[in-house]
């Protein structure tokens, strides 16, 4: 447990820097402390006061004669580490630290910050902020927050990494009927991070899904453990600001080339089974969603409406999130034929046309819901001179409750014709949507969550035992002593089969006699590459010659690489030439490793070869969370995955063995932190087996 109880549910709480000005930061929050209802002693803290808000008030927290568990500091930040002490002194819990001038305004601050965090530290207590708009908890209840308005009382809990952002939230959420449980402003998230709110809130009982608007994520590796223990139990949704390129690193390999800055969040929040919602509007559309609707067991949709257009686009929009209108069985279409006008349509969607009264659309429900394809539901209304928009809210309530494991969403659309009918949703806990792609898109939230649940909480990666770590150990060793910190082919490939990833015979000849030599020892046909730590795409500089059938084309072959390479890369430190086996052709794939700042390694799978960055065909995994399953679901994520099937006629490939060779590849890459990039491309993948072909390793 991360000891967070104290931030929700104090015994008592402290407001230091409590005033008696009304326009104070110290002022609002001791007023709605007061205003929300919290039962439980509070002591305002000032000096120059007796009595704040009909309050008595303390000069310090020595004097306050209670324990407390939180205390709320709001004073100037050159007064902070003294009152922080002080409550470390007195035994507090937990602090929210709502003064601002720490990290976020340069090295002075920082330096306070890191001063601050080391009291926290020494007294064993938990902070929220600094630099934050506070906490509340609805059901505590408990407002101590410099927020204008206490949200509803409701099961979101919503945390913020911008205060702003989370005041003017708030203030909407209550417009918009949407209630929460908990709001958290993270501030500099110093000490308690978005990663411990998680394992907090995940078991409270309070709470039926966590929302996140995010900017960073401060441990990722624990973050993702975390989160997906966390959402098998409560869903996880996410906004995560900070998605353009511009904080990408220039890559060298084909693989850290693939993943821009933004996709590890993108990987991480998979893995985690975390919903990444693409806007604000997105997530509070799926949260309403998710706070009173059960999940759906699959992803076929009823649609019922009362108009072809929003018909055909809520049609249109379901196929494009990945959803499946639901097809009916015989007994349905028949028993709706006999209850609707002849004019209706009685496939899905069910249109019950513009004239439809509420009974219409009582059995297009009833009949709809009761067929066994159906998952989830969507009741569509326009406002129609003749439609009676509150009792069809009614009918739509009733048939929610009569099919309780039925998510049902609405839109109805239109402005004050449909506004009293939304406002019995929405407090029935029927989400209402002004128009029919959010209530789509809240459907396939619920939906990609029915599915990410299946998913085991924690992962096994595969442990192999047949793996040579003291070779792997020994040829690092050997290239670090040589300056280096890219190993030539060669050693890539003794790397590789130390970890048994299958890889074609080949060897370093200094002189052309040597490699005519060494292509007899491996036997014809050879492939001739140069051997250059400098040289990353051999082929783009003449590096590289294939199908060499006798010794003088290899003789031959040796002079014309190295007179390209000295011509074309002046300064290039040339090795040799490695001479390789030539393997028959198979599916050319890419398996590699780039690492992320925030989430370290993460694995590359996809077509390979020289198109490799113009057919982007690559799906990604964090390398510490793959096991199996999770190894097929990357592989059955891109278009390589057809071929490797055998397409158009061919052998299917051995796709156990591209399993095991990712497998293998993580295994090394998390053994060896010191391993920076890794790029095995081409891997032709054959019926029996797979062969590493070009396997590019850097070390730090
Ligand atoms: N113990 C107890 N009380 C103290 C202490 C102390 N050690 N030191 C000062 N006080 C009292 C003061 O006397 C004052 O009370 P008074 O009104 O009776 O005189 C009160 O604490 C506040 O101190 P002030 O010096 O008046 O400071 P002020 O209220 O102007 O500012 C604040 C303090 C709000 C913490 C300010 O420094 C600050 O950081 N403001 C920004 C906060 C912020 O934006 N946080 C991020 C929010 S997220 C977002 O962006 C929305």
């Amino acid at each position: 447990m991360s000891g967070l109880g104290a931030v929700f549910k104090p015994h008592s709480v402290a407001v230091i820097g409590a005033s008696k000005s009304p326009g104070k930061i110290g002022h609002a929050i001791l007023k709605n402390i007061i205003e929300s209802g919290y039962n439980g002693p509070v002591y305002p803290i000032n000096p120059k006061e007796d009595e704040i808000l009909g309050l008595r008030c303390y000069p310090s927290m020595r004097a306050v004669p209670g324990e407390v568990s939180l205390a709320v500091i709001s004073v100037p930040p050159q007064a902070v580490l003294s009152v922080a002490e002080e409550c470390g002194q007195v035994g507090v819990n937990c602090l929210v630290v709502i003064t601002a001038g720490f990290k976020e305004t340069g090295k002075e601050g920082l330096d306070l910050e890191l001063k601050l965090k080391e009291i926290v530290k020494k007294y064993g207590m938990r902070m929220i902020g600094p630099n934050c708009l506070g906490i509340i908890d609805t059901h505590t209840p408990l407002n101590a927050s410099f927020a204008k308005r206490s949200p509803l009382k409701g099961r979101i809990a919503f945390i913020s990494q911008s205060g702003a952002l989370g005041v003017a939230i708030l203030d909407w959420s209550i417009q918009r009927g949407l209630g929460m449980s908990k709001f958290v402003s993270l501030g500099n998230k110093t000490d308690i991070s978005e990663t411990d709110l998680i394992e907090e809130i995940a078991s409270d009982d309070e709470t039926s899904v966590i929302l996140f608007y995010l900017e960073d994520i401060s441990d990722g590796r624990r973050f993702v453990e975390v989160a997906r223990a966390s959402s098998s139990k409560k869903p996880i949704l996410i906004f995560k600001a900070g998605t353009t390129q511009a904080g990408a690193q220039a890559a060298s390999s084909h693989t850290g080339a693939l993943a821009g800055s933004d996709l590890a969040y993108d990987v991480a929040f998979k893995q985690a089974g975390v919903l990444r919602a693409k806007t604000i509007e997105e997530l509070f559309d799926w949260a309403s969603a998710f706070a009173s609707q059960p999940i759906p067991s699959g992803k076929n949709v009823l649609v019922v409406t009362n108009s072809g257009g929003p018909g055909i686009i809520t049609t249109d929009y379901v196929e494009n999130v990945g959803l499946n209108m639901a097809r009916f069985q015989k007994e349905t279409v028949e028993n709706l034929r006999k209850s609707l006008p002849p004019t209706a349509n009685l496939y899905n969607p069910i249109d019950v046309i513009g004239d439809a009264l509420p009974e219409r659309y009582e059995i297009a429900l009833k009949y709809g819901l009761e067929d066994p394809a159906v998952c989830s539901a969507i009741v569509l209304l326009t406002p129609t001179a003749v439609i009676d928009p509150d009792q069809t809210a009614s009918v739509v309530i009733e048939a929610a409750k009569a099919h309780r494991d039925i998510p049902i969403v609405t839109s109805f659309m239109g402005g004050e014709a449909v506004e009293q009918a939304r406002k019995t949703l929405s407090s029935a806990g029927i989400p209402t949507y002004p128009f029919p792609e959010p209530a789509v898109s809240a459907l396939a939230g619920l939906t990609r969550y029915g599915q990410r649940r299946l998913k085991p909480s924690t992962i096994s990666s595969p442990v192999y035992e047949d793996v040579d770590r003291e070779a792997v150990k020994e040829i690092f060793r050997e290239v670090k002593e040589d300056g280096r910190l890219v190993l030539l082919g060669p050693e890539a490939a003794r790397v590789a089969r130390s970890y048994n990833i299958p890889v074609a015979p080949s060897l370093l000849a200094k002189r052309p006699d040597e490699a005519a030599y060494m292509a007899e020892v491996l036997g014809f046909p050879v492939v001739l590459k140069i051997a250059s730590p400098k040289i990353m795409h051999k082929t783009d500089v003449g590096g590289v010659k294939v199908n060499c059938k006798t010794p003088r084309e290899v003789r031959d072959g040796f002079v014309e690489i190295m007179d390209n390479v000295h011509r074309l890369m002046p300064d290039a430190t040339l090795y040799g030439v490695e001479v390789q086996k030539m393997m028959k052709k198979g599916v050319e794939l890419i398996i590699g490793m780039t690492k992320d700042m925030q989430f370290g390694p993460l694995i590359a799978f996809g077509l390979g070869g020289i198109y490799v960055n113009l057919l982007k065909d690559v799906s990604f995994r964090l390398a510490y969370a793959l096991d199996e399953s999770e190894i097929e679901e990357m592989i059955s994520e891109t278009k390589a995955h057809m071929l490797l099937k055998g397409y158009r006629g061919e052998k299917p490939c051995d796709i156990k063995s591209i399993v095991d060779t990712i497998g293998r590849i993580s295994a090394l890459v998390l053994d060896f932190p010191e391993i920076t990039d890794v790029d095995v491309n081409p891997v032709m993948a054959y019926p029996d087996g797979v062969a590493a072909l070009d396997i590019k390793i850097t070390i730090s």
